[in-house]
């Protein structure tokens, strides 16, 4: 797929699922788009498993910092996330509201401590009417396996 256009998406409080999304980039030439909501969790400190598991519960929408990507534009978009609550994290309520993913290639990635939980078919649930290309986890890249996660990450998206 050398000359689709790729975009990645992804949300990472903790710089896990940034490292994945960095190296998916670099190995596909997609360019980068990072949720950023304007008023985020702590990423330290044990009350941002409370606030963040809130948030996934009531299924909240955090206002994102703007951005100035034109999504349909793209034919492969990659959408990673951690894993907050045992789904993606409540940024990709919002960009789901926000956007019509629609017709697309998508190739799912995600990052979590324990379990990938309902991330895929909750990704998956939101995502009809585009192909599904593969998904992927990574538990906790950043401290137990980044090198080897950086590689894994690579040889997964240049399938695609
Ligand atoms: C609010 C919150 C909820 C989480 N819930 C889960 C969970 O349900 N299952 C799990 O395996 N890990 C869970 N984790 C751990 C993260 O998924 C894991 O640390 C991940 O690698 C973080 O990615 P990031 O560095 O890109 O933010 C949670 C972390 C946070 C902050």
């Amino acid at each position: 797929m050398e000359n689709l256009k790729k975009l990645v998406v992804y949300y990472s409080l903790e710089g896990n699922t940034k490292l994945i999304a960095e190296a998916i980039a670099s190995e596909t030439g997609a360019d980068l788009l990072e949720l950023k909501p304007i008023k985020d969790v702590s990423p330290t400190g044990f009350m941002r498993f409370v606030w963040g598991g809130k948030q996934v519960m009531f299924k909240e929408r955090p206002e994102l910092q703007p951005v100035n990507v034109k999504i349909e534009d793209y034919d492969v978009i990659y959408m990673g996330s951690p894993v907050w609550a045992g789904s993606y994290a409540p940024a990709f309520n919002t960009f789901f509201n926000n956007h019509q993913i629609i017709g697309k290639k998508i190739g799912l990635f995600g990052c979590y401590g324990g379990q990938e939980g309902k991330l895929f078919i909750n990704y998956r649930n939101q995502l009809e009417g585009n192909e599904i290309i593969g998904e992927i986890g990574f538990k906790n890249p950043l401290t137990l396996s980044k090198q080897e996660s950086q590689l894994r990450a690579k040889e997964w998206a240049k399938k695609y």
